[in-house]
């Protein structure tokens, strides 16, 4: 009986001839034209074998035909399997990628390890058609470096794992209360100042600090570096600055931008967490100042999107502040809510002026969303109704469903302190285009993605463990047509996903694994 191969997230179509499979050796050739390139670099750096060589024989061949968009637009892909060779044909370079990534999971888990000397050098590729194409466009997940700051060879290991699930927009969360993480040569002290903390809130005992500093912050010649072998894995770096609130580490830098006029304005490096009340003062150096960190953040990262967070901005030190109501009077804004807005806005232009577009999260709704801005709706989906209404793009990040620093469990999660869980289940059931949202308006989505705030995760261990298998579920639900979604059938392909992490060391949360009861 033929058996069909185990690919997460499942592909559009696959369909299983009872042919004879293709035979992969350190003797297969890679070749390919120049557009499939870095697919085929990809591809020949993880089998160690040259691309581009020559000579007769069974191949790998891996091509891109603009011809295919119709079929499988700019990101899907054929992939063709036989004993007479592997052809991965796609529309565009990005599909060439996906491609490889599918043909990655129809080898043997052991290559994760050992490379093609596993199985004796000697292994098979069961012969398979598949057509595939993803159903969104924006296929994310959020890491959130600022409460714990990651390594980068840690964020090139999330990049690898999202490149594994076929996940297109890495958020980097580099800015907020507790850690400032990105160099900006014009403001030094963001970094000499607002990356290191005095202490973290311990885990095990409320109100206490544990006494260690803690920090660390990418050189701008390291965030290149990320964001380069972020694209050699077709995937797009989106940085998040965010404002006007979670911006104690900049103020604590910088104090003179903050609201200096309310009582007892103390802005320092937060060392506990929750809602903050700083946010910058509407004044001319503050809005100097973001322009200037926005230019050097756009010299950074090429990709459209940039995020300005917007979430959890505080209005009371704004209602306090002589300076900002007279700048509220003076500007016409009737409300605090017009000024976080106004904030927003202008930012908006900045970017806008600059080819760009901006993202933020879904309070930036209140007070009037910019014209051209996109809004990640986290709160609650109907911030993404009525943003899709409006004509505005959304991204789904909702907390119910895709907060994988929630416990995963089915048990009503009070083991932490977010006293919220999302099983994997859960993770699986989600479904990005709101119930209510009119069928006009569904392209309004382009898709969603997972978060990992770490108040809670500090070492990478527990990041892993947090973040899979439930992205890996959230990745069939960015990918895979709506009607193949089967959760009976993703737990049996994901033991074969699994059996890969555990070929690379990822620490999975395995108590997550389907239990044995389809035995055999
Ligand atoms: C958020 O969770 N504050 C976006």
């Amino acid at each position: 009986m033929t058996k069909t191969p185990a690919i997460v997230p499942a592909p559009r179509e696959i369909n299983v001839p009872s042919a004879a499979p293709f035979v992969l050796t350190a003797a297969t050739a890679i070749r390919h034209d120049a557009a499939a390139a870095p697919a085929a670099a990809w591809l020949s750096r993880w089998l160690g074998l040259k691309a581009g060589a020559a000579g007769p024989g069974p191949a790998i061949s891996i091509s891109v035909d603009p011809a295919l968009a119709g079929e499988v637009g700019g990101e899907g892909y054929r992939l063709s399997a036989g004993a007479g060779g592997v052809a991965i044909r796609a529309a565009a370079p990005a599909g060439a990628f996906y491609g490889v990534q599918t043909l990655r999971q129809l080898l043997p888990p052991d290559i994760e390890q050992s490379g093609l000397r596993a199985q004796n050098g000697r292994m098979e590729v069961p012969a398979v058609e598949i057509s595939d194409a993803p159903r969104f466009g924006w296929r994310g997940a959020m890491l959130d470096v600022s409460r714990h700051f990651a390594s980068v060879a840690e964020v090139k290991r999330f990049i690898d794992l999202m490149a594994l699930h076929k996940l297109n927009v890495f958020h980097w969360h580099l800015v907020d209360d507790q850690g400032w993480r990105i160099e900006i040569k014009k403001y030094p002290r963001l970094t000499e100042i607002g990356a290191w903390r005095a202490e973290t809130p311990r885990r095990d005992e409320e109100g206490r600090g544990d006494g260690v500093p803690h920090g660390g912050f990418y050189t701008q010649e390291e965030i290149r570096a990320v964001v380069a072998y972020a694209a050699e894995r077709f995937i797009t770096v989106v940085p998040e600055i965010e404002l006007p609130g979670h911006s104690s580490a900049a103020l604590a830098a910088y104090p003179h931008l903050g609201n200096t006029d309310v009582p007892e304005y103390q802005p320092m490096v937060r060392c506990h967490w929750g809602i903050i009340m700083e946010t910058y003062a509407p004044k001319p150096e503050t809005f100097q100042f973001l322009d200037d960190v926005f230019t050097e953040v756009l010299q950074l990262f090429p990709g459209t999107f940039v995020h300005i967070g917007g979430d959890e901005a505080m209005k009371d030190q704004w209602e306090k502040s002589a300076h900002a109501q007279a700048f509220m009077k003076a500007n016409g804004l009737k409300d605090a809510h017009e000024l976080q807005s106004h904030f927003v806005r202008r930012t908006e232009k900045f970017l806008a002026d600059r080819g760009r577009r901006l993202i933020g999260w879904d309070e930036i709704q209140e007070g009037g969303l910019a014209p051209g801005a996109a809004m990640m709706a986290w709160r609650d989906v109907k911030w993404a109704v009525q943003a899709a209404r409006m004509g505005h793009d959304v991204v789904m990040a909702p907390h119910t469903h895709t907060y994988f620093n929630f416990t995963e469990s089915n048990t009503g999660g009070d083991e932490d302190r977010w006293g919220m869980e999302t099983s994997l289940e859960k993770a699986y059931s989600y479904e990005p285009i709101p119930e209510d949202l009119e069928p006009a308006h569904h392209a309004r989505v382009l898709g969603g993605q997972g978060q990992l705030w770490r108040e809670d995760i500090p070492g990478w261990a527990r990041l892993e463990y947090m973040t899979f298998p439930r992205l890996t579920a959230l990745s069939e639900v960015l990918w895979s047509p709506a009607k193949r979604k089967d959760f009976a059938d993703f737990r049996e392909r994901l033991r074969r996903i699994l059996a890969r992490f555990d070929r690379m060391g990822v620490g999975y949360r395995r108590s997550a694994l389907p239990t044995k009861e389809k035995a055999g």
